[in-house]
């Protein structure tokens, strides 16, 4: 007799033998035209779900939705921090597929790098609301509008992309740390509340990975002019420099932090595999926010 009931196998054990781990679900995914949010909205139709894609960039997300194919993967125009927009985000996924089973918030902004903007003595009012308004708000609403969708099933995944910057200081700008320190905050708020209706709350917390938005921020170096608008780079050297960068930070050598690594942590929460895990940061960066080799070990 042994002490495991081995009559309820974990879910674990059936997705082994499932390689589609999102099979059946329906996600919207916000900031998904490109970066980490693109590498999700992959992933997550590979294993098996149906995506709405929810952001400002209409032809990145239009032009994913189309290479995805329509019946698996759809774009919806919405500023993450107009509360109308994600109210229709969300309508419109529960009028097309019926319900809504993981939301990912992950679009977010890292703010301007002006030369000004990285002293807090003199720090621009109206762009430190600005992201804050789209980091902390925007996830906001959309653990508002999605709550409204997976109360009454009571199931549903609520992953959020945070950063390291919402677990250290010094990894950011002051209005990009503020406003994942709150988005931290936030998912294990929210994981209090909804975990009563079933539905779990997480967030993932990556380092650097070389998408426009950190490889903009490199070029404008000291910078100049604002990291949101610029064009996205595709320049290898640009990615490579920022890459090396990372690597040299991080305590764990080896391999290099890729957007696919964010995309696989958010399967798993998004997934059923996780189904006891709320209220989490998953920390994804290779030990720079735990541990620093001061003594040469
Ligand atoms: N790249 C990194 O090193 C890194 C590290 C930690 C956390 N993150 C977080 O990961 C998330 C994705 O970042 P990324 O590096 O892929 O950035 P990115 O700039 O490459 O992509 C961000 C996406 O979000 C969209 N977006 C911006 N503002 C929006 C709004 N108001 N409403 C809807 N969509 C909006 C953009 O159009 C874009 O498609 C962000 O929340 C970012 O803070 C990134």
């Amino acid at each position: 007799m042994t002490a495991v009931d081995n009559k309820q196998p974990s879910p674990a054990a059936a997705i082994l033998h499932n390689p589609r781990r999102l099979e059946g679900k329906v996600a919207i995914v916000t900031g998904g035209s490109r970066g980490i949010g693109e590498a999700i909205v992959r992933a997550f139709v590979h294993h098996g779900a149906v995506v709405v894609v929810a952001d400002i960039d209409d032809a990145g997300g239009h032009a994913l939705a189309a290479a995805l194919g329509p019946h698996v993967c759809t774009y919806v125009h919405c500023d993450v921090a107009e509360e109308a927009d994600v109210d229709r985000a969300v309508t419109t996924t529960l009028d097309h597929h019926g319900r809504l089973d993981v939301l990912c918030n992950n679009a977010g902004v890292l703010g301007r790098q002006t030369r000004a903007a990285k002293s807090i003595a003199s720090l621009d009012a109206a762009e430190f609301a600005r992201v804050l308004r789209v980091n902390a708000l925007g996830a906001a609403l959309g653990m508002k509008h999605a709550a409204r969708a997976m109360v009454p099933r009571r199931a549903g995944s609520i992953v959020s992309v945070a950063s390291v910057a919402g677990v250290l200081g010094g990894l950011g700008p002051h209005a990009y740390t503020a406003s994942k320190h709150a988005l931290v905050g936030l998912t294990k708020n929210a994981a209090c509340e909804l975990g009563e209706h079933g539905i779990r709350v997480n967030c993932i917390s990556p380092f650097g990975v070389a998408t426009p938005m950190l490889v903009n921020a490199l070029r404008q170096g000291g910078g100049l002019g604002d990291a949101d608008q610029a064009a996205a780079s595709e320049e290898e050297e640009e990615v490579e420099k920022m890459e090396e960068m990372v690597r040299s930070l991080a305590t764990l050598k080896g391999p290099t932090l890729r957007a696919g690594d964010i995309a696989e942590a958010a399967v798993f929460l998004a997934s059923d595999e996780s189904r006891y895990v709320s209220g989490h940061n998953l920390v994804v960066d290779g030990g720079v926010t735990t541990s620093r080799n001061v003594i040469g070990l």
